[in-house]
């Protein structure tokens, strides 16, 4: 192996991510909320709870330990449903305490990166139609309209909506997260909606802010035809990647929502993303599958021998992260990392991915150098939506009944990264030694490995 030390540019972007409801705790006016009084629908039976204390102002202590690791920036959202308690009914004391929050973060050299949606809508928002109401987008817009006015003395680097394509997957065509349907009609309805609230609040911000950086976090899934010579594996693997990957981000760009059973044109969406967020976890295969009537739509899975997480969730991919890199890159537009990360409790895996990951991030930045940041998910463990309480993402286990944080071994990783703005292999040595040879070989079989 060799000894090297891959350097990222300067002034690089090193922090976590997280959502309202995944860690204020005490959520109690969102469409979440009732989901998860309803038996069944979160896998564990678990609930959000008082999560990790947040609102409580446990996010102090959080920050305190990203900053004291060598972090510089931290990605959180807020939630709609405290700061509009109904239409028009706004919560100052709500808004000061995002204030507090986003200036806790800012007072530890952590540049706060703001999403104004992840996943919670309210409880009122959601009765009155949600996301297929015809006021949505401009309801949306209102609530941005208010925070921006509040907190845009605090930031000016704003995520609008997170994931809209797996919140459309996830609500309206599988069925896992509220209101649980699987209408394609809906979905395209929803997502129409969803992009014109986009393009809202980008234009309301720029109003409010011309200098502001707003974007999207994108999901991306990587697929690959499970068979590549069989020609309807390619054809449902190309679909199924063109509707999830690309459909928001083309979009955004070109005024067009495309999805393969119906087409909008947005005109007001054209051109409204300042950079690329990326959200990357994992590439799986793709084949036709003839199980169950729902398969013939195709079926994904993770091949034999891949190197997958302790739940079974994630496989270890850095290839498909290049991949998804090289895909973002193709926007033209400067790219942040808004989430990469893996469940696993005891951690030996979160490290080995975790190394090949950075790999992968490094050579994209310094090869296309229009990376610019990277946010790990997640600081510390929290609510996992329909799996509950199930699933570990933090760097920093959570004890629930005493909110009690500890590190695991992966911070130590991280926080050398961070320190030295660079992946070195006498790190990579010590925290994952079964991927070392593997990442610093000798003998690069090609130009820069
Ligand atoms: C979501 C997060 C979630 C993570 C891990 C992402 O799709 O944005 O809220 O916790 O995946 O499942």
């Amino acid at each position: 192996m060799v000894d090297a030390k891959l350097t990222f540019p300067a002034g690089f972007l090193w922090g976590t991510a997280t959502s309202s409801h995944q860690v204020e705790g005490g959520n109690v006016a969102n469409d979440w909320y009732r989901w998860e009084q309803v038996p069944d629908r979160i896998s564990d039976g678990s609930r959000s709870g008082l999560a990790c204390d947040w609102w409580g102002g446990r996010y102090s202590e959080d920050f305190e330990r990203a900053a004291e690791t060598h972090q510089n920036a931290h990605r959180l959202s807020l939630e709609w449903s405290r700061i509009e308690k109904g239409p028009d009914d706004w919560q100052a004391e709500a808004l000061d305490r995002y204030r507090q929050m986003i200036g806790s973060a800012r007072d530890r050299g952590l540049q706060p990166m703001v999403t104004l949606h992840h996943f919670t809508n309210p409880d009122w928002f959601a009765q009155a139609g949600g996301w297929l109401n015809e006021d949505s987008p401009s309801r949306y817009e209102r609530y941005v309209r208010r925070v921006v006015q509040a907190l845009g003395d605090l930031t000016a680097f704003w995520v609008t909506i997170n994931e809209p394509a797996v919140y459309v997957y996830a609500a309206y065509l599988a069925g896992d997260f509220p209101p649980g349907s699987d209408s394609p009609a809906d979905a395209l309805q929803v997502m129409t909606h969803l992009v014109e609230a986009h393009a809202r609040a980008y234009r309301t911000i720029h109003d409010l802010q011309p200098n502001a950086l707003v974007g999207l976090a994108h999901h991306y899934r990587g697929m690959k035809p499970a068979r590549p010579s069989n020609p309807l594996d390619r054809w449902l693997t190309a679909i199924r990647s063109r509707a999830f990957n690309d459909t928001v981000p083309v979009a955004c760009r070109d005024g067009v929502i495309q999805l393969p059973w119906g087409r909008r044109r947005l005109e007001a969406a054209i051109d409204t993303q300042d950079y690329f967020g990326l959200n990357y976890y994992t590439r799986e295969r793709f084949a036709l599958g003839l199980a169950s009537p729902r398969q013939l739509l195709g079926r994904g899975f993770y091949p034999g021998g891949a190197d997958v997480s302790p739940e079974g969730f994630i496989a270890n991919d850095p290839e498909g992260f290049r991949e998804a890199l090289q895909w973002a890159r193709g926007f033209g537009l400067p790219i942040y990392v808004t989430e990469n990360g893996v469940e696993d409790e005891e951690d030996e895996f979160r490290r080995r991915y975790l190394a090949g990951h950075l790999k992968e991030l490094w050579r994209a930045a310094t090869l296309n150098g229009r990376v610019k940041g990277y946010f790990h998910w997640s600081l510390v463990d929290n609510f996992e939506w329909d799996r509950g309480w199930s699933q570990r993402f933090g760097l920093w286990e959570l004890d629930r009944e005493t909110q009690e944080r500890r590190a695991r071994p992966s911070v130590d990783f991280y926080a050398e990264v961070c320190r030295q703005n660079a992946l070195t292999t006498e790190m990579v040595a010590q925290h994952a030694p079964a991927v070392v040879e593997h990442l610093f070989p000798q003998d690069p079989p090609g130009e820069l490995n």
